[in-house]
């Protein structure tokens, strides 16, 4: 450490980053992963082809990205064409929901905070900024709507589920299972944990009792969302990854560049 930081500490003009280790390493990465997910998931909803592997190939996967499919442009999957008049990609009309869900959430906070506001960048590291202000106001105060985000989100993984029983279905009144109709099962099954796991959600459901001897009912919905809630991060980090690459599965059997392998 250098003489010259250590004194700018000492006289209180800027705290010293004392830490020698590889710190740098997990903002770096969570840099480079979420802002490739970012990239990607724009790029997709703003394609709007490919996204359905449909009868041409023997296959009934609707990517997640466009699911639920409310509008007529949709080329399958659970279509309810409630939105006839929206002339652009259908994927576009579902990410709003997703995207505040994922932005205002506590775990993914810290984790932008960290990687991109460098805000502080890791434990015992100066913050890069020189005031702070929190989240008390605009725009940070927006995080709030947190919780209004879980009521709206906790749809999706029911109609995830719903298409991935959709994909069982192969044609002529025929079920089976294909490699992408366990791609689409576990997908759905991560944004349920996901979403169980949310924080504010878990607070909603029985946290906020102050004594659950008077709740017996969400003291029980409170202990099975605890459980998915210690593994936060993890649910969030693989719900994240997996998405995508279903996307991407989907794409290249659609496109026909691939051809799913079917189990039975
Ligand atoms: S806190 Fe992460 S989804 Fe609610």
């Amino acid at each position: 450490m250098a003489v010259g930081t250590l004194e700018a500490e000492r006289r209180g003009t800027r705290p010293a980053n004392l830490r020698v280790d590889w710190w740098w390493l997990q903002p770096a990465i969570t840099f480079v992963v979420l802002l490739g997910f970012v990239v990607y998931s724009t790029w997709t909803v703003f394609t709007p082809h490919d996204f359905y592997a449909g009868p041409s190939v023997g296959r009934h996967y609707l990517s997640p990205y466009y699911s639920p499919c409310i509008t007529n442009r949709c080329k399958g999957g659970t279509t309810w064409n409630l939105v006839s008049w929206w002339p652009f990609s259908a994927g576009i009309l579902m990410m709003p929901f997703p995207i505040l869900f994922r932005a205002t959430c506590y775990y993914y906070r810290k984790a932008y905070y960290r990687s991109f506001w460098l805000s502080p960048p890791a434990c015992a590291v100066p913050d890069a900024h020189g005031s702070y202000t929190g989240e008390s106001r605009f725009p940070l105060i927006l995080q709030n709507l947190h919780r209004f985000a879980f009521y709206l989100i906790i749809p999706f993984p029911i109609i995830l589920l719903w298409e991935a029983i959709k994909g069982l279905e192969f044609g002529s009144g025929h079920w089976g299972l294909g490699l992408g109709s366990i791609i689409l099962f576990v997908n759905a099954f991560l944004l349920g944990f996901y979403t169980l796991g949310c924080h504010a959600g878990r607070h909603i459901c029985g946290g906020h009792l102050n004594a659950f001897s008077k709740g017996p009912v969400r003291y029980w919905v409170w202990k099975q969302m605890t459980r998915f809630n210690l593994h936060h991060m993890g649910w969030a980090w693989t719900s994240l990854v997996f998405v995508a690459w279903t996307d991407i599965y989907i794409r290249l059997v659609a496109s026909g560049v691939i051809h799913d392998p079917r189990l039975f």
